[in-house]
């Protein structure tokens, strides 16, 4: 399908990528006027005509989703043998997994902030009865405003319509295995805790760059999601919040009645995790305020040596990588080992300031105890 042509009213623009199901095209209602994203489905997956009531149910259902994290779903166009999906255009950002990608992981505030947004989007569907069945990096846009970031889900009820109530692990691609619940991977019926293990599993990779079950075979995936337990991210990055990390394992357990009940339940937990992150009513320092403290014992360690003196960080020390690992699970970056021994030297540097400090005072005390005695 080539940019220029037309699907019912819609003008295929530009194309913006392609995934399992379709290429997605940024395209322009030619009656409203507007700009849509339109997902032209694959040719083979419409021959069934089952598929089509399926839609017709699903699209209902889709439509009754209003929120802020959601992308909106417009319309659906069956012209001819061409079928798309019509939704709102998300124009200033690119999906999560775009983004860890390039970036390998991100900051547990970041990611925390981006799976409140998805959890939130989850609450409102499931709090509708509607299950999304292919949470996944893929399927969630960050949009970017003015330096703020705001996760959008996508892509809602498309497994179901695309795969009907049950699917075989044969019939769903790596990108989507990586994250799919034991229970969905056993082909059994699914509730709102799928989506909380599938949330988990994309929040555990944004975390420590890493999928949970980095294997690129098919059949090992499913086995590893049914019985093998995973890492804690902690044990693969440093620095990860102890409340934050129980919490991803506690969404990926292989029990659904062990992991929070709904998207509602999770985002209450997460902003907990951020809450803690940030400091606040904890007692604990901010990251912001570790970082600027590190930053200027750094350089007064620096001028106290001379700027020529300085040795460079030894390089950080990646994992060894996993059995069975494909070229698209991804190691963690590494910096955890970095990150920890500056910590270790803030301590100490606050610690010996302590000391000193209260030495000085005591010795000050004693002289003027000793001045009054004389
Ligand atoms: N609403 C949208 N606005 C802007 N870009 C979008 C939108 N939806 C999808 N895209 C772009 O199109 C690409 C392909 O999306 P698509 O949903 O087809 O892929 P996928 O999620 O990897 O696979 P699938 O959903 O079929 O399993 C995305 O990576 C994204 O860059
Ligand atoms: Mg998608």
């Amino acid at each position: 399908m080539e940019t220029g042509s037309r699907v019912g009213k819609y003008a295929l623009e530009e194309k913006l990528g392609e995934g399992g199901n379709g290429q997605v095209f940024a395209a322009r209602d030619t009656v409203l006027g507007r700009r849509v994203a339109l997902k032209l489905l694959h040719g083979q997956l419409i021959t069934d005509a089952t598929v089509a009531g399926r839609f017709r149910q699903e699209a209902q259902a889709m439509a009754q989703l209003s929120h802020p994290n959601v992308v909106v779903m417009h319309d659906f166009v069956a012209d001819g043998p061409r079928w798309a999906i019509v939704m709102e255009l998300v124009e200033r950002g690119e999906t999560l997994g775009t983004i860890l990608k390039r970036e390998g992981r991100m900051a547990p505030a970041r990611a925390v902030r981006i799976a409140m947004g998805v959890a939130s989007a989850l609450g409102h569907a499931h709090a509708r009865g509607i299950v999304h069945r292919d949470v996944k990096p893929a399927n969630v846009l960050v949009l970017r405003d003015h330096g703020r970031e705001t996760a959008k889900l996508t892509d809602f009820g498309i497994a179901r319509v695309m795969h009907g109530e049950r699917r075989t692990g044969a019939q769903l691609t790596l990108g989507t295995l990586w994250y799919i619940a034991p229970e969905q991977a056993q082909s059994s019926g699914v509730d709102a805790r799928a989506d909380i293990y599938s949330l988990g599993a994309s929040l555990y990779e944004a975390l420590t760059g890493r999928v949970v079950f980095p294997y690129d075979n098919v059949a090992r995936v499913l086995a590893a999601h049914i019985g093998e337990t995973a890492p804690a991210p902690s044990q693969l990055v440093a620095g990860i919040p102890p409340r934050l990390d129980a919490l991803v394992m506690r969404c990926i357990a292989k029990n659904p009645d062990e992991r929070p009940a709904n998207g509602d339940a999770l985002r209450a937990l997460l902003e907990d995790c951020l809450a803690e992150i940030e400091g606040h009513g904890t007692g604990i320092p901010s990251t912001r305020a570790v970082s600027e403290m590190q930053a200027s014992i750094d350089a007064a360690r620096a001028s106290a040596q001379g700027a020529g003196s300085i040795r460079p960080l030894p390089p950080p020390i990646a994992p060894a990588p996993l059995p069975g690992m494909g070229q698209t699970p991804r190691a963690p970056g590494g910096s955890g080992v970095t990150e920890d021994s500056g910590r270790l030297g803030l301590y100490i540097g606050i610690g010996t300031l302590v000391v000193v400090v209260g030495a000085c005072l005591i010795g000050s005390l004693l002289f003027v105890v000793s001045l009054v005695l004389r």
